[in-house]
């Protein structure tokens, strides 16, 4: 089976040309100039970019969490990711209080399986530490599961102790794994939020108000500090603050292996949306939360000049019935919003057109960072003989409006509803199988495969 996609421009992190791209089967084979091969199929990529596939280290498909289930399942999440020009995610697996890690690796597979419309890894968020555990993480290292998840925030659910965070990080030390770290001072956090609640303040703000920058930076310092202390590299997700990125640069321009992942919603939303009326600033509570819009700038900057290595999009997307859980105490309110769909468009129109990031730093951030440190690369994260045949062809002139209804995501309400962004994805090869033609689906579930990721080399 052989697809040739002609007359494109071919931009990865570090190139941008004119050329012809050949697939067979499902790898990259040939790159060249006015190629005249025999091809099943011949895509036209005039006055298109031909991208690697966007890589998602970061979503929540088919999640419990804080008594709802995220809305996305493998099956919709995968096909939106796709729509979006996403083509492979790396999800988070829960262990729960008891379970062992290879029970919550089994039952995340089951989700996925004979469902996934792109390629799919597992990140495994870990919420018990004993000596047990850490022989477990020895051997889901080994099965392609080679980062792990730990919480400074949310105690009694997710949240370890400093104790056994600094035992899991010398292990990665030992495995060759890493500790991907939620970064916010649950202690503090939990004392504002009962104080706030006594005082009778339940609106979806008090979610921001009682989550302070400072309690994110603080807990991104001591992340780093213990990493530094296990001699480990370290990698914070979803970093939102200013303040939290201001720890990441310090320790980079240590010569510390810290690295960290921002997400649309930092970049494009503000705490102000916390104040729509209505109860409709609970869209928007997530942790950590949206903060000053006066700062978003400092984000931009650490991703031009790589102190933020990868836009993910933390994906977990709650109804607006779930989203109510937490009506009168906005504590309840199930924390996370969409946005595995709209991510490259929302980082090209913001980043690239105006000129904040280049298109090849565009991709480092969105495809190659992500595949270099989560072990995917160069299987995934480039165009280059010999790799995953992943290939967005993407218009940098169709002009889309983002809306709830036209994306396919399964939530009712879009962050960015109304919002016109202009870079768009035409089709979507995943391992030389079409899945987005033009536009339209024509994937199939269970179209994906387990990625068994590498350790860090
Ligand atoms: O609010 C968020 N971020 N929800 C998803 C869970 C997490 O902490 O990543
Ligand atoms: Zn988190
Ligand atoms: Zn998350």
């Amino acid at each position: 089976m052989k697809t040739l996609i002609k007359n494109g421009t071919v931009v990865t992190a570090t190139d941008l040309y004119k050329g012809d791209v050949l697939v067979e089967d499902e790898k990259i084979a040939v790159i060249g100039t006015s190629l005249d091969m025999h091809a099943d199929t011949i895509i036209d990529a005039g006055g298109k970019y031909v991208l690697p596939g966007g890589i998602d280290v970061h979503t929540h498909l088919d999640m419990p969490f804080g008594g709802a289930t995220s809305a996305d399942d493998f099956e919709s999440g995968t096909t939106a990711a796709a729509f979006g020009g996403t083509t492979s995610i790396v999800d988070f697996a829960i262990q729960y209080k008891g379970q062992t890690l290879h029970h919550a690796w089994e039952s995340w597979m089951k989700k996925a399986e004979g469902k996934a419309v792109v390629d799919y890894g597992f990140h495994m968020i870990m919420t018990d530490m004993n000596d047990q555990v850490e022989q477990e993480m020895d051997a889901l290292v080994r099965q392609g599961v080679t980062s792990f998840k730990l919480f400074m925030a949310y105690r009694g659910v997710f949240m370890l102790d400093d104790g056994s965070i600094f035992r899991a990080l010398l292990r990665t030390g030992q495995n060759g794994g890493m500790i991907c770290m939620h970064a916010e001072n649950g202690d503090v956090i939990d004392v504002l939020v009962r104080r706030a609640l006594a005082q009778g303040h339940t609106a979806p703000k008090f979610h921001a108000l009682t989550r302070p920058a400072r309690a994110e930076a603080e807990a991104t310092h001591r992340a780093i500090a213990l990493a530094e202390i296990a001699d480990v590299p370290i990698y914070i997700v979803h970093l939102s603050a200013a303040e939290a990125l201001e720890m990441v640069t310090e320790a980079r321009d240590r010569g510390l292996h810290a690295y960290a992942e921002t997400c649309p919603q930092y970049l494009f939303l503000s705490y102000d949306n916390y104040e729509e009326p209505d109860f409709g600033g609970s869209k928007y509570v997530m942790s950590p939360p949206l903060r000053d819009a006066a700062k978003r700038d400092e984000l931009w900057r650490g991703l031009a000049f790589n102190d933020l290595q990868c836009v993910s999009t933390d994906h977990c997307p709650f109804c607006m019935k779930e989203k109510r859980l937490g009506e009168n105490d906005f504590s309840k309110i199930p924390n996370g919003a969409p946005g595995i769909e709209t991510r490259m468009s929302l980082v090209y129109d913001g980043g690239v057109r105006p000129g904040r990031i280049s298109l090849n730093r565009f991709v480092e951030l969105t495809s190659t960072s992500p595949a270099k440190i989560f072990g995917l690369f160069p299987r995934k994260g480039t165009i280059a003989p010999g790799s995953d045949a992943d290939i967005v062809v993407f218009d940098p002139r169709r002009t889309i409006t983002l809306a709830a209804k036209t994306l396919h995501m399964k939530v009712d309400y879009n962050p960015y509803e109304g919002r016109q962004v202009t870079g768009a994805t035409d089709t979507v090869l995943s391992r030389g199988r079409l899945v987005i033609e033009n536009g339209r689906f024509v994937g199939r579930a269970g179209g994906g495969s387990f990625l068994k990721r590498a350790t860090r080399s």
